[in-house]
């Protein structure tokens, strides 16, 4: 896998399991990446797959296992359900632009947006949480050059998102006292309920 594949992308790759809150790799403190090599590209075409079919917008390393700081991202693809003549269901894929964001940091935020989140690792909880509304992210892509973008709506948002998993943080970590004990609790238990 070479690492401009982002630019001509195939859907091609390998299913990761994502891991579910409260494991505790969610709440580490991810690791910068030092070595920008075969695996890191990898690791990202995998990420992006597994984001693709959850499907999801966006995935942090920790979500898989990795707990290094990188994270990818797409706001823009569509996912068609197809009914096929045997009657099963299949996706159809478009317009993918992904993106992969290596030891990012925020450099520059601004104003205040709300929007409901959710996140793979917490599936079934939607909530609304506060964010940035505007952010300079300076990062590095996987040849290891240094890029600075500007972001708003909901690329800052969800860049905000699964860099917050990079330092641990689930988004309902983000939520009033209230709900997020609510949360934390209830996952708690469903947790124990499997194991048992
Ligand atoms: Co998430």
């Amino acid at each position: 896998m070479n690492p401009d594949f982002l630019n001509n992308y195939k859907l091609e790759g390998q299913s990761l399991s994502v891991i579910k809150y409260p494991d505790p790799i969610l709440s580490k403190k991810a690791i910068p990446v030092t070595d920008f090599n075969s695996d890191l590209v990898n690791s990202c075409n995998n990420m992006l797959y597994t984001m693709y079919h959850a499907p999801g917008i966006g995935l942090a390393a920790p979500q898989v296992g990795i707990s290094k700081r990188f994270f990818v991202i797409d706001i823009q693809f569509e996912r068609e359900e197809i009914t096929n003549a045997d009657g099963e269901i299949e996706f159809r894929f478009s317009d993918f632009s992904p993106q992969v964001f290596i030891n990012p940091k925020i450099l520059k935020k601004s104003g205040e947006i709300l929007y409901q989140e959710g996140c793979l690792s917490v599936p079934g909880v939607y909530e609304d949480v506060k964010r940035y509304e505007k952010i300079t992210v300076e990062y590095q892509d996987l040849a290891g050059e240094t890029k600075t973008l500007e972001a708003d709506g909901l690329l800052s948002i969800c860049i905000q998102h699964e860099n917050d998993h990079l330092d641990g943080v689930v988004f309902i970590e983000r939520l009033s006292g209230i709900k997020k004990n609510f949360y934390k609790k209830k996952l708690e238990k469903e947790k124990k309920r499997k194991i048992l």
